[in-house]
């Protein structure tokens, strides 16, 4: 089917932090194929470096960013408002067709917002997820971003419901499916030979995966000792291989908790994602509060311990392998999961990885309409 127009329509993809690299990648290189689009990647700079971003765009064949805003870190005010100033411009001097956001952090909402008052059509990926916990920052990013998206793509049914109850139009949700399993499926021969565990000295199944970053466990130094504590304790049961992100090595580092002499634990920088993957296909157990690896796992049937009071992602726990814990429980539900045969999971629907040709489906007719 031909979009008719005369001129590409021009797709700006926005990716700011580390987990939005491997969701906009298989969009970008299934748009790229289509004569009527004009992908454009948008990098705001939240995240930056070798090891947070360059080697994403390295490992998932992206080229260099269309525009590169250069925000850095800052306060959440901070950062929002330099990527909104940045983006602005670049909307102002030739504005896109339709903006793409995808998630839920800081820089999915400032161009959100930019797109929004520009009059901009918006699109959400990876819409309705809901932790109902306002204390998130992320929480409070999702709400905002749903509230101003034209189109709202969905993973799975509960986020269809969560938009549904809260008054957005059917019309505008479409259940496009989890974009992450796209760019898993599409290197999959890549990570299935990294073997990343040789580099630990390790074998698959003889360790387990730790990653901690989130504020609610790693901006308070009470939960930054219990956090130690739990991972030395662990590491004598199992090798921990720890990834450790920039906010917990800092605040670790602040509070004088040296986390390369936590016993038992095998630290190492942010990984790139052929190797982190690599690490997580061949992982006995994962303990993380990402919400990324919660669904990683679940579609790899891996046990996850998930360090959160809540989750935005409850089908990681109804159908999948997916388990919550807390600084109390954590030991015990883990030496559980160790000594027990993998759970049994199922893989949600449209978790597939076919959900970029979904979305561009979806944009031909969506474009078709309007032309
Ligand atoms: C952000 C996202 C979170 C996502 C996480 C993945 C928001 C609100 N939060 O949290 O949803 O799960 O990314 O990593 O958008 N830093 C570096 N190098 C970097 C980036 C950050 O050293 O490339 C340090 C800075 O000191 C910064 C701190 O890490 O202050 C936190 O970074 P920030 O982007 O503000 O939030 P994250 O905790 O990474």
């Amino acid at each position: 089917m031909q979009v008719s127009a005369s001129e590409p329509r021009i797709i700006h993809l926005i990716a700011g932090a580390r987990p939005n690299f491997m969701k906009i990648a298989p969009l970008f290189h299934a748009l790229r194929k289509e004569a009527w689009a004009r992908p454009l990647i948008i990098h705001t700079g939240q995240h930056y470096g070798a090891n947070m971003s360059d080697s994403f765009f390295t490992d998932l064949e992206l080229p260099q960013p269309d525009f590169s805003l250069g925000v850095g870190s800052g306060t959440h005010a901070e950062q929002t408002a330099r990527v909104m100033l940045a983006y602005e411009k670049i909307c102002l001097q030739e504005p896109p067709h339709l903006v793409v956001v995808v998630g839920d952090v800081n820089s999915s909402l400032a161009c959100a917002l930019v797109a929004a008052k520009l009059g901009i059509q918006l699109a959400h990926l990876e819409a309705g997820l809901r932790s109902f916990d306002r204390a998130m920052p992320e929480e409070l990013n999702r709400i905002v971003i749903d509230t101003l998206a034209d189109w709202l793509w969905t993973h799975c049914a509960d986020a269809d419901q969560n938009l549904a109850r809260e008054g957005v139009e059917a019309a505008k949700i479409k259940r496009v499916g989890n974009i992450m399993i796209d760019s898993l499926e599409m290197l999959r021969p890549k990570i299935e030979t990294a073997e990343t565990h040789l580099e630990f000295k390790l074998k698959p199944q003889e360790y387990m995966l730790a990653t901690l970053h989130r504020p609610s466990n790693v901006d308070d130094l009470s939960n930054l000792q219990k956090i130690a504590k739990l991972l030395g304790e662990l590491g004598r049961k199992i090798a921990v291989i720890f990834p450790i992100h920039p906010r917990t090595r800092k605040n670790m580092e602040s509070s004088n908790i040296d986390p390369n002499r936590i016993e038992g634990v095998l630290l190492c920088d942010p990984l790139p994602y052929r190797k982190f993957m690599s690490l997580l296909f061949n992982c006995k157990l994962v303990l993380t509060d990402s919400g990324g690896i919660q669904e990683e796992t679940t579609y790899l049937g891996i046990p996850c311990l998930t360090l959160r009071e809540n989750t935005e992602r409850p089908v990681t726990i109804t159908l999948g392998t997916n388990r919550l814990c807390n600084l109390e429980n954590a030991f015990q539900f883990c030496c559980q999961t160790l000594e027990s045969p993998r759970p049994s999971a199922k893989v949600p629907e449209f978790w597939d990885g076919n959900t970029a040709a979904r979305v561009v489906l979806e944009l031909r007719r969506l474009f078709s309409n309007a032309s």
